[in-house]
């Protein structure tokens, strides 16, 4: 059988590696022209490309490729609901979800029974292609999103930072870079500075763009950190347009102190990153930011929650009523501190993030926090370096680029550290890792959702089958991986992204430019009501207070 085998140019060069027994890609353009050539002459039974045989694709048209799949007698898990049903997609939608559906001879079946079939996982939190200082990260578009496809995830929403303080010329080239993109994404912008020009572009990014998040780092002091008046500006802001506010809850002044105080002592391997921000200076500025917002009156999204003490502001605030969204990551379920003090530098270094990975019991209490709804969705932060990059800072941890990978892995890692557990139910599965995140950047039910009229980006995990985690065999870029070695119940064995069957009997098959840039429009249920809680707010101050001229 002749197939199409593409060495995957991984970006960096020194990461670059033949993958391509991994991954079977047909490329957007190509594609097209061999399908063409094939409704028009089909090649006999020996010549037949890999993954576009017409038989498992059901219709074939030149220039489109028409798909209709029956997922058959599986666990259909929504996020409040499961049930026994088949799944019926045509043309990239969910057409019907119920108990025995008829279908032709043209139809892909695939029998999911015993399995679950739940939505495509979406990760609200990830930095592919993006650079760090002057370091690039390993992961574009196209092998970020084909690791994550092999992973169960078939969205993405991903941070666009500005060039030279310009949100548009951010967006430009980000949505440039994105069109290798083989699944569905989306953006948050990133608010570095504040002028009359940023205020107007978050205006652009909203109404014309499809962005409906900002982001305001408190932390990388001297690069991307805001002060409050920054921040503050920035809640008014996103509260007048609608838009989300996310906050990197770190307190960067304090970490430049405690990094000194660090290399005072001599410890400049990579726990001196891990002891130099401790999770107070996290508490202090998640208290900081949700204090600011609650001030303004607006929602706010606490990214990358590492902590007891963050978890902990969270969860007063939300008792308090208000609307604080809190994101733990893989890594901060899964992991502890350990690896960082490993004695091999490499080892330590690809552990570096920030806020960094806690001691042990962190990451109990982080897990209970979101099984009980304290905390609301999972993402990754996938942000991944190679060793070569990650020894700039052998001398200095300071120096090391910050981030760890998270995309492939933060399906499997979250349904064995959470189902397989006992700690949640199938349906909580599919509202923290897909479902509230469709919810929140205002999605749902086109994403998140086993629904007819739903996007067909479907999983079938066998919860009996297991996985290893490995550099090895992961399909993202790095040659390391903090997951390394972890093994689990519960393997994604078909992914289905946009109607397509792109992961199946460890295969991907996937499709350079297939990807489609999702945009979310703003106000989503986050800001119901919030109108009748400001007119509440001004009719109860009893000011101004009308006063009688003191006679003379
Ligand atoms: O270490 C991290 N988290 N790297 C990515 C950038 C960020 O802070 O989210
Ligand atoms: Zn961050
Ligand atoms: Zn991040």
């Amino acid at each position: 059988m002749a197939k199409l085998h593409f060495i995957l140019p991984c970006s960096i060069p020194e990461v670059r590696r033949s993958i391509s027994s991994r991954f079977t890609v047909q490329l957007n353009n190509l594609c097209s022209v061999l399908l063409c050539l094939l409704a028009i002459f089909p090649l006999s039974g020996s010549e037949q490309v890999a993954g576009f045989s017409p038989a498992a694709y059901g219709e074939l048209e030149c220039g489109s490729l028409s798909s209709k799949l029956l997922i058959k007698g599986g666990i259909v898990v929504n996020a409040h609901h499961q049930e026994i049903a088949d799944v019926y997609v045509e043309d990239g939608i969910i057409v019907s979800v119920q108990p025995n559906i008829k279908v032709g001879d043209d139809v892909k079946v695939i029998d999911a029974s015993g399995k679950y079939v739940m939505p495509g996982g979406i990760d609200p939190h990830t930095h592919l292609e993006t650079e760090y200082g002057d370091i690039q990260n390993v992961d574009d578009f196209f092998n970020g999103q084909a690791g994550a496809l092999a992973g169960g995830t078939t969205m993405h929403i991903n941070f666009v930072p500005p060039i030279n303080g310009s949100l548009s010329a951010g967006f430009e080239a980000f949505a440039k870079k994105a069109k290798k993109s083989c699944m569905d994404y989306g953006f948050h912008t990133t608010i570095t500075k504040w002028d009359e020009t940023v205020e107007k572009e978050m205006e652009i990014m909203v109404k014309e763009k499809g962005i409906n998040s900002f982001k305001f780092f408190l932390a990388y002091k001297g690069r991307n950190m805001v002060n409050d008046e920054v921040l503050l500006k920035g809640l008014i802001k996103c509260k007048s347009l609608g838009a989300l506010a996310m906050v990197h809850a770190e307190n960067g002044d304090a970490i430049v102190e405690g990094q000194q105080m660090m290399i005072d002592l001599g410890i400049t391997g990579p726990e001196g990153h891990a002891l130099s921000r401790p999770p107070v200076l996290e508490g202090e500025a998640t208290a900081r930011a949700i204090r600011l917002a609650a001030f303004v009156n607006t929602p706010v999204y606490i990214v990358h929650v590492m902590s007891i003490d963050a978890m902990e502001e969270i969860a007063k605030a939300r008792q308090a009523g208000q609307r604080v969204i809190g994101e733990p990551i893989a890594a901060g379920l899964a992991l502890d501190e350990s690896g960082i003090f490993d004695p091999d530098f490499t080892t330590a270094a690809k552990f570096v993030m920030s806020p960094p990975i806690r001691k042990s019991g962190h990451d109990k209490a982080l897990q209970a926090a979101l099984s009980m709804g304290v905390l609301q969705v999972v993402g990754t932060d996938h942000c991944s370096f190679s060793s070569t990059q990650k020894a700039i800072g052998i001398d200095d941890f300071r120096k090391i680029p910050n981030g760890v990978n998270g995309i492939e892995e933060r399906m499997h890692l979250v349904w064995d550290t959470m189902v397989e557990s006992g700690l949640i139910s199938p349906p909580d599965y599919v509202r923290i890792t897909s479902t509230e995140c469709a919810r929140i950047f205002n999605m749902y039910p086109r994403k998140g959702a086993i629904l007819a009229g739903s996007d067909a980006d479907i999983i079938i995990l066998n919860p009996n089958a297991s996985f290893e985690i490995s550099a090895a065999t992961h399909h993202t870029c790095s040659d390391t991986n903090v997951y390394e070695g972890k093994k689990g119940k519960g393997k994604v064995e078909v992914t289905i992204a946009g109607g397509k069957v792109v992961w199946e009997d460890g295969e991907l098959k996937v499709v350079s430019g297939s990807g489609r840039y999702i945009e979310m429009p703003p106000y989503s249920y986050l800001f119901n009501g919030m109108d009748k809680v400001d007119a509440a707010y001004l009719s109860s101050l009893g000011a101004p207070v009308k006063r009688i001229k003191a006679a003379t």
